[in-house]
């Protein structure tokens, strides 16, 4: 008998319901014991988000900064995990808060320790960045990262934008207006999730979890798209300076908040078209090393 941990944290279910569905096979196969743990915040934060809310989360979320957990069952923690399955969402370009919480909490050093993980996100578009902090915390953790799930919202970069963000307002997933396209994760994408979990599940029974990204990448779990990967990047940078300066400015914080608020809104709408068109004209010079990059965010190394 083999157990398997499968941790998540959701706010609108959505990655709940993911996680599940990848969790099903595991769930279905006589060998495997499969235990669900939720993580849990001292303070959750409101869904749906108010806009108040939604921009105070971002020096945290993009400096890594920890906040309280409620712990974690002594039951879990003895036990000793032949696999995890870490699910988690993107927030600000990095891990959310309560993920990052828990990978750096003392528990997640017990229970990562010398494990195989298969990371699995559900995000807007853009979690390559993010990922790479994951794998700097489960490196921490001494974890062994054997593969990655990457679920995005399909659409083109700006009508996500402004769908993702009506549902995070709203709390509900519909159409906006009636005429954009549903916010996030598709359906099928979601439904279709379990064959992730057969393939992983096998690698786990075969005792073979080594060459599983291969496997994983050749069923579509992963998609890169080059444009996103350099908006992520120059965005991190940018979100760097914001990070910082915000969070050393202890009474004039909302107001900066608000600043920020306001060049998001410039940078999506202005900068990232300026992005996309230098990108395009610079592709075919930049094709040998957009070729090795995507290949490096589809591997998990
Ligand atoms: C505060 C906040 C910031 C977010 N930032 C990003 C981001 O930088 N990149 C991205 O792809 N998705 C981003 N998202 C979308 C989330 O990754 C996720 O898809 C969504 O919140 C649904 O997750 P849930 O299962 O917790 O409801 C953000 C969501 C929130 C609430």
């Amino acid at each position: 008998m083999k157990n398997v941990l499968v941790i998540f944290y959701s706010q609108s279910g959505q990655l709940e319901t993911i996680a599940r569905n990848i969790a099903k096979p595991f769930l279905n196969s006589k060998e495997i014991n499969v235990v669900f743990y939720e993580i849990q915040m001292e303070k959750p934060f409101p869904f749906p988000w108010n806009k108040e809310a939604f921009f105070d989360a971002f020096p945290e979320s993009f400096l890594q900064i920890p906040t309280a957990l409620k712990p974690v069952s002594a039951e879990i923690l003895k036990t000793k995990f032949d696999l995890i399955l870490l699910n988690y969402q993107v927030w600000y370009l990095s891990p959310s808060i309560p993920i990052n919480s828990f990978l750096k909490s003392l528990e997640a050093k017990i229970l990562f320790n010398s494990t195989p993980v298969v990371t699995i996100s559900g995000s807007r578009n853009m979690w390559f960045m993010a990922q790479e902090k994951i794998k700097v915390l489960l490196k921490k953790n001494n974890a062994k990262l054997k593969g990655n799930v990457a679920l995005v919202d399909r659409v083109g970069n700006l009508i996500s934008v402004i769908t993702i963000v009506e549902w995070m307002f709203s709390g509900v997933k519909k159409k906006y207006l009636g005429i954009f396209p549903l916010p996030g994760v598709s359906e099928k994408d979601i439904i279709e999730a379990d064959k992730f979990g057969e393939v992983i599940l096998l690698g786990l029974i075969e005792n073979n979890l080594d060459g599983l990204q291969k496997k994983l990448v050749a069923i579509d779990a992963v998609k890169i798209s080059s444009y996103l990967v350099a908006v992520d990047k120059t965005a991190n940078k940018i979100f760097d300076k914001w990070s910082n300066f915000i969070n050393n400015r202890k009474h004039s914080r909302k107001l900066w908040l608000k600043i920020f608020n306001l060049y998001l809104l410039l940078a999506i709408w202005l900068i990232s078209p300026i992005v996309y068109i230098v990108h395009i004209i610079l592709f075919p010079f930049k094709f040998s090393k957009i070729n090795k990059e995507m290949h490096y965010y589809q591997g998990v190394k």
